[in-house]
């Protein structure tokens, strides 16, 4: 198995000590930390929006791979890459001009991700594929943390992954929503680069233990 990300979503920390949740981040095996901005209008859910961001970079020593669930992502792509932005994923469906968003998003400098819905086709990606850094699948719908992973994402995975190697580009694919320890193998098997995991993280009773387990799989394989 190839060598993979992990990426604990804040979404499911405990906001009354940032600080502490994120120092965990920090000495923990974690490669990012995923921050859900969520607009009330894309998705039922308010969360957080640039400030905050900006706040977290002066704690984070990880790159920051910031989740946009919003609508017009186009107004705001430099203001989140000056709050310290890594990785910029914006949602297919919140685009109707996705080509131009994309190319926004690499002239700031981040990487530019696109974000699938649980029903958004694949398919959709075919003429774009080359120019995208990071596809996130949803393996739940976007607006809320601890939902039940839906299962029609692995094949959705296969067929990302055949698409990327038959078009040989280095787009990374990154699973979000209801991952973790029971299905993580499963995910990295079908294709998976990078893992989002919220709860299965933050409500672990030792989440940087849950960290390094997760970092851990497949490393045996390469051993044998
Ligand atoms: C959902 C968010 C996810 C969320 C995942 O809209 O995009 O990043 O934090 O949370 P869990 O891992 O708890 O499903
Ligand atoms: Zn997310």
């Amino acid at each position: 198995m190839r060598h993979h990300f992990i990426a604990p979503s804040l979404l499911a920390a405990d906001f009354t000590k940032l600080q502490a949740e994120i120092d965990l981040v920090n000495d923990s095996d974690a490669d990012w930390l995923h921050l859900d901005v969520m607009d009330g209008r894309f998705v039922p859910n308010i969360t957080f929006g640039m400030l905050i961001v900006e706040a977290i970079r002066k704690m984070c020593k990880k790159p920051l791979d910031v989740h946009l669930m919003i609508v017009e992502p186009e107004k705001y792509v430099e203001r989140f890459r000056d709050a310290g932005a890594d990785v910029i994923s914006v949602h297919y469906e919140a685009c109707d001009h996705l080509h131009r968003v994309v190319h926004q998003i690499k002239a700031t400098g981040a990487k530019a991700g696109v974000a699938l819905n649980p029903h958004t086709p694949i398919h959709l990606l075919e003429d774009l594929i080359e120019d995208i850094d990071l596809v996130c699948v949803m393996s739940v719908n976007p607006g809320f943390g601890g939902q039940k992973f839906i299962y029609q994402t692995i094949p959705k995975i296969r067929k990302l992954k055949e698409l990327i190697t038959t078009r040989n580009t280095r787009t990374l694919i990154e699973i979000d929503g209801g991952v973790g320890l029971q299905n993580a193998e499963s995910l990295l098997q079908a294709g998976a680069d990078v893992l989002v995991a919220g709860n299965s993280v933050f409500s672990a009773s030792d989440p940087k233990a849950t960290i390094r387990q997760m970092k851990e799989i497949g490393k045996l394989e390469i051993l044998v």
